[in-house]
């Protein structure tokens, strides 16, 4: 196990040591294998930490370099390749709907997919970040895309979008 994998304090062996406060605050974003099985991204914004799934739910696309906007007072990481909203805090993928189509102007609200990109804690001890994986059996659709499969596409092989859900 490498030094930056290792899971500290002992009395809670489910965190792992993702790297320096300082670091990852400089850095704004950083990907991690995170206990030699789910690439995680996590990320420092507005004086709050996030970690959630590297690859995004909808077709594996790389959210390290997606945009933060805030959507609906939400802030969410666009996703670079189809430009899926995904709340930082919640994991959940934001649409606009609209009212009626036939109506002119037309009327949109911000609604909610429910959870598809799965979110882990983040735990602060004296500048050291450390990821606890969220591990609920509950599917969550981002899991899909933490197979070996997924690990070997490269990040700028943009596939074929998956019809919306
Ligand atoms: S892969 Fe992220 S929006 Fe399509």
């Amino acid at each position: 196990m490498s030094s930056e994998e290792e899971s500290r304090p002992s009395s809670s062996p489910t965190m792992h040591f993702v790297g320096k406060k300082a670091d990852i605050v400089k850095a704004g974003r950083v990907t991690k294998r995170v206990n030699g099985c789910r690439d995680v991204l996590v990320m420092y914004h507005q004086g709050q930490l996030y970690a959630l799934d590297m690859r995004c739910y909808h077709a594996g696309g790389p959210l390290q370099n997606g945009d933060i906007e805030e959507f609906n007072g939400r802030l969410c990481i666009v996703c670079p390749w189809h430009k899926y909203k995904i709340t930082l805090a919640e994991g959940e993928g934001l649409y606009q709907a609209v009212d009626d189509p036939t109506v002119r102007p037309l009327k949109t609200h911000w609604r909610s997919k429910g959870v598809k990109q799965r979110i882990h804690k983040i735990t602060e001890v004296s500048g050291d970040v450390y990821v606890t994986l969220n591990d609920s059996s509950e599917a969550i659709e981002s899991d899909v895309y933490q197979t070996e499969k997924y690990r070997t596409v490269p990040l700028n092989a943009q596939p074929k979008p998956k019809p919306k859900t």
